[in-house]
């Protein structure tokens, strides 16, 4: 699934719509896996989909963090930024990673590919590049869980 996304506001609307679209927390393990290069509005789609999730407040880049975590009304977020992992086994261990993969609720992750394998298949990944102006993403299912998320964003777009 491709979209041209013109600007700011639209990447935070498909972040409201992954949001909306997004299967019950309260039974599932879900991994969302944001790849781009810098700047290209990973964070931005993430703050889009906790806002229309209802948390308040600032939500900052995990850049320095590494992980914020949310309460949200549809269960719990992770968010990570593992830019400055360097994929070395244990990295992901030391940000209590298995711990919150355990509790049903989601897992948002900019830079995937720095977790190394021990961050697990992602049930819904999407790539951001840059155009000339505004964006394109690609979006891709890895796990029935992401399947189900996909169909039900693909008809509220409709
Ligand atoms: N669709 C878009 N078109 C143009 N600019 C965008 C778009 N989406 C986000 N941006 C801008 O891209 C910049 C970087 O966004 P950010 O979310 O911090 O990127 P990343 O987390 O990928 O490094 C921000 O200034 C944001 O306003
Ligand atoms: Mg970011």
């Amino acid at each position: 699934m491709e979209l041209k996304l013109p600007d700011e506001a639209a990447t935070q609307r498909l972040g409201a719509l992954l949001a909306q679209s997004l299967p019950d927390l309260q039974s599932a393990h879900l991994l969302l896996a944001l790849q781009g290069e810098l700047g290209t509005g990973k964070t931005t789609l993430a703050r889009g989909l906790l806002r229309a999730l209802g948390v308040k407040g600032p939500i900052r880049s995990p850049t320095f963090t590494l992980v914020e975590p949310y309460d949200t009304c549809a269960g719990t977020i992770h968010h990570l930024d593992l830019y400055r992992l360097e994929g070395a086994p244990g990295d992901l261990d030391a940000l209590g990673y298995r711990d919150y993969r355990a509790m049903p609720g989601l897992v948002i992750v900019e830079w995937p590919e720095r977790g190394g394998t021990a961050l697990g298949l992602a049930d819904l990944t999407i790539v951001i590049e840059h155009q000339l102006a505004g964006r394109n993403v690609r979006i891709t299912n890895q796990t029935a869980a992401g399947k189900a998320w996909q169909g039900a964003l693909r008809c509220k777009r409709i």
